[in-house]
């Protein structure tokens, strides 16, 4: 099954959008299997991130991401690591479209509030670097009838 790491940034924490973030996903329907506040050492910020460790800004989104507690997620469903994609927003959050989570809660490319995986394969990738084993869970919603026919 398709899964995503979404991640909301020490600026979403600190701002107090960690339940309007969430919200988003859940009501749109996807599944969430692992959620934890979490302070990211900075080994772990950089292999994240390490497609980016050739750019000027990398040491700056190191240092951002690191700045305090994160909330990492991982979420399930058809689709979802697109979808989630859309739900965010484009990078820059001046660019982003109004209703998305980045258009409606964030101004700066380097305080943009949250992360989502890029690739179904970059989705696995992440899971398994931020989350440990038994921290994720299989469950079933009780939802699911009236979410998929
Ligand atoms: P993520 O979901 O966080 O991976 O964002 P993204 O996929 O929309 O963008 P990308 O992977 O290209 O960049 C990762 C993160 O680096 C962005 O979300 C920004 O926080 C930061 N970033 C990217 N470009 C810039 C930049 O030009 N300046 C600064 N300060 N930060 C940048
Ligand atoms: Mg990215």
């Amino acid at each position: 099954v398709e899964e995503t790491y979404i991640m909301i940034k020490p600026d979403g924490v600190q701002r107090g959008l960690v339940g309007e973030i969430i919200s988003r996903f859940e009501r749109k329907g996807f599944q969430l299997t692992g959620l934890k506040l979490f302070q990211c050492p900075k080994e772990l910020a950089q292999e994240h991130y390490k497609d980016l460790q050739s750019k000027p800004f990398f040491p700056k989104l190191v240092d951002y991401i690191t700045s305090g507690p994160v909330v990492c997620m991982a979420w399930e469903g058809v689709g979802v690591v697109a979808s989630a994609r859309k739900l965010i927003g484009v990078t820059n959050p001046l660019n982003a479209e109004p209703g998305t989570i980045r258009g409606d809660l964030a101004v700066q490319t380097g305080r943009n509030v949250v992360h989502g995986s890029d690739s179904p394969e970059n989705g696995k990738r992440e899971i398994a670097l931020w989350f440990k084993e038994g921290e994720l869970c299989e469950w079933t919603p009780v939802q699911e009838p009236w979410l998929k026919e």
